[in-house]
């Protein structure tokens, strides 16, 4: 595919949509609502309003780093501050599935839901790929709709009309329109995220401290397989306690496991062979996060294990 002629078309075709109206969208720091953003930017300039929403459940730097993004691209983004929210939706709730809800709801139920009905807009912009529709089709996703997620029949009560530009691309496709539009390869380039974000890597209750050592944890994995050309990595946090000794003194401390995978697309995966080095490293400095005295590494292919652990 000639991605220029991709993303000349979808301008195009914005253009003609939107007219003089207005359109939002939401931006997650994950690569496609990034790259719709940025398409969407371009054909509408200020008829599009963005919103970035900060649920404290974001790795080290990532607010800073989209924002940042963003600016350079000279596109004006609205932060909306919901740390609070996210953390409060989250207390007491130890089941995967329970928490996962609990974000999902927080995030359209309350937040999404009054942003877009204060717009004023008539169009609301999806990043929604080729892979999501597949994925719907085949029941392995829920439903991918944004609007019924709001509990609003768009045409019934506001006329909205959803526009999905990516629809027609896979993970590739999207990372290079991206490239072409700008946006530097740090966001294009990620290995994969769960939209829980930290509180998936957290087992059990998400407290403001655990968030503060699972995202130290997950910065020092970052940053030191980086260069593994690994398909995923991931510092997780457990809520068993495990005894060391720390300035010879006794700790009842935290325990960090560390995971890197191989994998084509992480319906299987295998645990990648890294260097003992690597792991030594790896395991110093987590280590040197308070309250943990534990690293363990993940020997576990997938199956029987999932990529996450919860
Ligand atoms: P599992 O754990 O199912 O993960 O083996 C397979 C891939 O999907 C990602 N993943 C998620 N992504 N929301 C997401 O957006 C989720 O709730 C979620 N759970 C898993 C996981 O990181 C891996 O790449």
């Amino acid at each position: 595919m000639d991605y220029n002629d991709f993303v000349e078309q979808q301008i195009q075709e914005i253009k003609e949509t939107v007219g003089s109206g207005i359109a939002v969208n939401a931006l997650s720091g994950g690569v496609d609502s990034a790259v719709v953003t940025a398409l969407a930017h371009q054909a509408l300039g200020k008829q599009l309003k963005t919103f970035f929403v900060d649920n404290g459940l974001m790795r080290k730097g990532e607010p800073e780093l989209v924002k940042k993004a963003f600016d350079d691209l000279s596109i004006p983004i609205t932060v909306i501050d919901a740390r609070d929210e996210f953390l409060g939706a989250l207390r007491g709730i130890k089941d995967p599935e329970e928490k996962r809800q609990a974000i999902t709801d927080t995030f359209y139920s309350k937040l999404f839901r009054r942003v877009v009905q204060e717009s004023g807009a008539q169009f609301l912009f999806q990043g929604t790929i080729l892979t999501d529709i597949e994925e719907t089709v085949a029941g392995i996703k829920r439903q991918h709709n944004i609007l019924s997620q709001l509990g609003i029949d768009s045409q019934k009560e506001y006329g909205y009309t959803v526009l999905e530009p990516l629809k027609t691309l896979r993970k590739d496709g999207v990372r290079k329109v991206g490239e072409m539009l700008g946006l530097p390869t740090r966001l294009t380039r990620r290995i994969p995220f769960p939209g829980p974000a930290l509180a998936a890597r957290i087992i059990g209750e998400v407290t403001a401290n655990d968030l503060e050592i699972v995202r130290e944890a997950t910065a020092v994995v970052e940053e030191e397989l980086d260069s593994s050309g690994a398909f995923q990595y991931m510092a997780v946090l457990f809520k068993d306690r495990a005894t060391g000794i720390r300035n010879n003194r006794r700790e009842f401390g935290r325990i960090i496991a560390v995971r890197c995978i191989e994998s084509v697309d992480a319906r299987t995966a295998e645990p990648s062979r890294l260097p003992w080095e690597t792991l030594q490293r790896i395991c110093d400095r987590v280590t040197n996060i308070p309250q943990v005295n534990r690293c363990l590494y993940d020997l576990t292919p997938k199956p029987p294990a999932t990529v996450e652990y919860i």
